[in-house]
């Protein structure tokens, strides 16, 4: 059986307490059967994540963008697993290409970010994609392998892990690779999952992120193995949202 989809907003570091109205619609949307058949998700700030649970109740759940790796401790300006599980978050994102771009975070870092999570109770997003060099010199398959087999913990099953493939080059340019593409490189993480961890490989979700909007959302979510999508910019915007949300199948 096909697992749930998940359509989740990562607002990045965007947001101010102002802009909680956009929740608010996505809440009443939401309440009124925009959840139903599928999993709604979204990311904001760190500052906003208490008042966005306040908002979105048990309607949308709400996630963290980053955890430390530790449980506690001399970590300053970072925040832990267990912080995030405190003000109602259900799921964090790892290894965001931005946070692996600007905080040089490897993929062991990722594995042991992801591990926290698990270990919190939350549901780890864990992100993974290749640059534009990389495709380029035809390197997507080999980095994708590299990064599953370097940032995903061992034990995994699909309630506490979610993989999300961007490709860096996709991610707020307005690009997006062919549906074609998109449905070899779903389909080759879907067989890695299987292989290493048999069955459970196959009740974990995989979002597509990258450039998704009201307008290729369908194209892109009726694709096999693409399970959810991760949205940035369009996430913003309750009503783009909404519609990507729709769109699912
Ligand atoms: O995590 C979501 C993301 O990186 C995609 O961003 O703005 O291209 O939808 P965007």
């Amino acid at each position: 059986m096909a697992p749930t989809p998940l359509i989740a907003g990562n607002w990045k570091m965007n947001g101010l307490l102002k802009e909680l109205g956009e929740l608010q619609t996505l809440a009443e949307a939401a309440g009124a059967g925009l959840n139903q058949g599928r999993d709604i998700l979204i990311c904001p700030p760190a500052t906003m994540l208490s008042a966005s649970f306040g908002i979105l109740g048990n309607h949308v759940a709400v996630g963290g963008q980053d955890c430390h790796s530790a449980e506690s401790g001399a970590h300053t300006g970072d925040i832990s697993a267990a912080m995030l599980k405190d003000v109602g978050a259900r799921y964090v994102i790892v290894g965001h290409s931005e946070r692996r771009a600007d905080h040089g975070e490897s993929d062991e870092l990722v594995r042991a970010k992801a591990e926290a999570a698990m270990a919190a109770g939350l549901i780890a997003v864990i992100c993974i994609g290749e640059t534009e060099a990389e495709r380029d010199a035809d390197a997507t398959i080999d980095v994708l392998a590299r990064q599953l087999a370097s940032s995903l913990p061992d034990d995994m099953d699909g309630n506490r892990v979610v993989v999300a493939y961007e490709p860096v080059w996709a991610i707020g340019t307005g690009k997006t690779p062919t549906a074609d593409d998109v449905r070899h490189i779903h389909d080759f993480i879907r067989r890695t999952l299987v292989e290493r961890f048999g069955d459970a490989g196959n009740g974990v979700r995989i979002l597509y992120g990258g450039s998704v909007k009201p307008g290729n959302a369908a194209e892109l979510l009726a694709i096999d193995n693409v399970d959810g999508a991760l949205v940035g910019g369009a996430s913003l915007k309750a009503s783009d949202f909404i519609a990507i949300c729709q769109a699912s199948p």
